[in-house]
């Protein structure tokens, strides 16, 4: 059973590649409904078979301990951009979360009442930067990316990336918030975020972090608060589904209070 507090953010992360045991893929499998066992056959490649697998597993093992109750018995809604909630014993606890996966890892952010927003990018992806960053970012953060040389040109796409993508799915809406209203900027190890006024929302109430993991990957962290209030905790665990996990240390690069 797990006990979460109302200042934590627990960060569940699974790497693809330390799961070849089959007959745990074969209970990750008995955990599916109807609707997941079709998204599951519907994927032709092994590996994003496994993928998935693997972090529907993580979203009802970890979810279901939380709740107490057994993974195959949750049951989702989702609203009306896709955003995934429980359908089923919200009201027992205020559970928040979101999941994110990339090529190879799956992290799960599971906090109290606030919204939340998780992403996850594989930092070797090949993406023409320039073109996505023209088209989705905004001016300021497209000049400042421009502006930065060779070496950190790639890192501080993805730090831009990641951060975008956590804020729009901490508010569910995802690509139906333009992409451009909103701008992060940062300061040494700090960052923030400023609107423009076609979006009415307000910085204060907003904490982020992002970290590297493994050195491959980059996870952004986006959290709404109600109001004004200290900086959450993070606790990260690193493990398997339906198996252990051990508490694991990763690299915080930036924040904001
Ligand atoms: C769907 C979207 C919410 C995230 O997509 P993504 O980054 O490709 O995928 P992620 O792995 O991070 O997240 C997918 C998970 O988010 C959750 N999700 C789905 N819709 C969501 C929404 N509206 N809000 C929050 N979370 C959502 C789901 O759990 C989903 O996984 P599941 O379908 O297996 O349950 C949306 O933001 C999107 O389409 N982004 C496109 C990416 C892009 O072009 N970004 C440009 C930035 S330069």
């Amino acid at each position: 059973m797990l006990e979460l507090q109302s200042n934590e953010i627990h960060l569940w992360v699974v790497e693809d590649q330390l799961i070849s045991d089959e007959s745990l893929l074969a209970k990750y499998q008995t955990l599916l409904n109807a609707e997941e066992q079709k998204r599951f056959e519907r994927k032709i490649f092994p590996k994003h078979k496994k993928q998935f697998l693997v972090s529907r597993a993580l979203l009802r093992s970890v979810l279901g301990a939380y709740l107490r109750q057994a993974p195959e018995d949750l049951v989702f809604a989702r609203n009306a951009y896709g955003k995934p909630r429980i359908a089923s014993f919200e009201k027992s606890l205020p559970i928040s979360f979101n999941l994110s996966h990339t090529n190879g890892l799956s992290v799960l952010a599971v906090t109290l009442e606030h919204e939340i927003g998780v992403d996850v990018e594989y930092l070797t992806r090949k993406v023409d930067i320039l073109k996505l960053a023209e088209r989705y970012f905004s001016e300021q953060e497209f000049l400042d990316l421009a502006a930065r040389d060779v070496k950190d040109f790639n890192q501080h796409f993805f730090d831009l990336w990641t951060l975008k993508e956590a804020y729009i799915k901490a508010c569910g809406m995802g690509l139906a918030i333009p992409l451009k209203d909103f701008s992060f900027h940062f300061n040494n190890k700090r960052l923030g975020i400023t609107f423009d006024a076609a979006r009415a929302d307000n910085p204060e109430l907003w904490q982020f972090w992002q970290f590297v993991y493994k050195s491959n990957f980059e996870i952004a962290l986006a959290l709404k608060l109600n109001q004004q209030q200290g900086l959450s905790k993070i606790v990260c665990k690193q493990g398997r589904p339906l198996d252990k996990f051990i508490n694991a240390e990763i690299e915080m690069l930036k924040y904001s209070a």
